[in-house]
């Protein structure tokens, strides 16, 4: 960890003490390819009413560059998100990318819209055994997800994950799940969703929206603490460029070019260092993007076992996870998350778990 503490920028006066910065993130966010077949209403680059907005965000990432960067994670394999605004099937040479990914040790977790899903796609997933895949649904009923995500084919993005879990079958990876991100066009079914899904795939996500530079859902704690995002994510876009965090679709921040400077350059670098020391010293006026943003109060987790799930909530997400199938929750996919209770892991323990209760 470099030593800022002399900055030009540092002021005294708040007795900066620096928080420990792990030596490389926990959680890598790689746009590979900003492009998309949906233009969700909610989608901080898709959902914007101007294209000429979005035609600059738009591109794929150059292959040997993102390479040269992964060849940096020889001691820490990280989580790897494999998009950031794009939809990760479509990334061109997908196959060569993640096996790439694979053989480095890398967990990958993808979100996807599932659309362009195939049979021979999801066997591919197998055997390469990528880690997880979370379809985003967001409601339950084709009228809702056109309000949300713009397309009525319910019946095809459903027909995509029990596609991928029939192709699957009992093999351990990949972990598939189903989202569901909260907004006031979908809220009526939000417990239907629960209803409809908890029990049939591996993990039900449900997120809030974040609209306007906030999550309006969200209940904070009273105290604003610096922000885990920080200290874990080094979000990654397609040019090379690194932004403070994965919120910042349109490049309003600017962390350097990971192509040109480098991984350890950037992640420990004047501008990561800079937004540390602010928030550390909750000096929020000097990070704009942050200032009216609560994404901070995400990551304090209760946990509950009951009927055979695990459910972790946090101000942000509940998580239903399936005690049988969490097998596959291990290791990097983690991302700097708790891992579940011993108790619970291994098809033995199953039965035994329900309602067991945890501290
Ligand atoms: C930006 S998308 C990229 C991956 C893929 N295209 C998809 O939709 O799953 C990643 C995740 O962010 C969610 N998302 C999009 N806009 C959001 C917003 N404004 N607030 C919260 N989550 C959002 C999507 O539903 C999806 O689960
Ligand atoms: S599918 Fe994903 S990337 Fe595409 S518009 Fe929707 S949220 Fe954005
Ligand atoms: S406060 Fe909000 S914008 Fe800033 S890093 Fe955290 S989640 Fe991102």
């Amino acid at each position: 960890m470099r030593d800022w503490s002399k900055a030009d920028w540092v002021d005294p006066r708040y007795n900066w003490q620096p928080m420990p910065v792990p030596d490389m993130p926990d959680r890598l966010l790689i746009d590979f390819a900003t492009r998309c077949n949906l233009r969700c209403h909610m989608c901080p680059v898709w959902g914007l009413e101007d294209d000429d907005q979005i035609d600059p965000l738009k591109g794929i990432m150059n292959l040997d560059a993102a390479r040269k960067m992964l060849d940096e994670f020889t001691k820490k394999q990280p989580m790897v998100a494999p998009s950031i605004y794009g939809e990760p099937l479509l990334i061109p040479n997908l196959r060569e990318v993640f096996t790439d990914m694979k053989r480095r040790g890398i967990a990958i977790a993808m979100n996807t819209n599932g659309l362009t899903l195939t049979e021979d796609l999801a066997e591919f997933f197998c055997q390469i055994k990528v880690d997880s895949i979370m379809f985003s649904l967001d409601s339950t009923t084709p009228e809702t997800l056109k309000k949300v995500r713009g397309v009525d084919k319910l019946a095809k993005i459903e027909a995509a994950v029990f596609r991928m879990l029939r192709v699957r079958g009992d093999r351990e990876h990949p972990r598939v799940g189903v989202s569901f991100t909260t907004q006031g066009t979908n809220r009526h079914e939000e417990q239907a969703f629960v209803d409809r899904w908890v029990g049939v795939v591996d993990v039900v996500r449900m997120g809030i929206v974040f609209e306007n530079g906030t999550f309006p859902d969200m209940i904070e704690p009273p105290k604003r603490v610096p922000c885990a995002v920080i200290y874990k994510t080094m979000p990654v876009h397609n040019d090379g460029s690194v932004r403070l965090c994965c919120l910042d679709g349109v490049r309003a921040t600017d962390m350097g070019n990971v192509f040109d400077k480098g991984v350890e350059a950037i992640w420990h670098g004047e501008e990561f260092a800079k937004a540390r020391y602010y928030h550390e010293t909750a000096q929020w006026d000097k990070v704009p993007f942050c200032k009216g943003c609560n994404g901070w109060a995400q990551y304090e987790y209760s946990e509950e076992v009951k009927d055979g799930l695990l459910i972790r909530r946090s101000p942000e997400y509940s998580y239903y996870n399936l005690i049988d199938r969490l097998d596959n929750w291990t290791g990097n996919l983690l991302g700097g998350h708790k891992p579940p209770p011993d108790a619970l892991r291994g098809e033995q323990n199953a039965a035994q778990a329900q309602d067991l209760a945890l501290p």
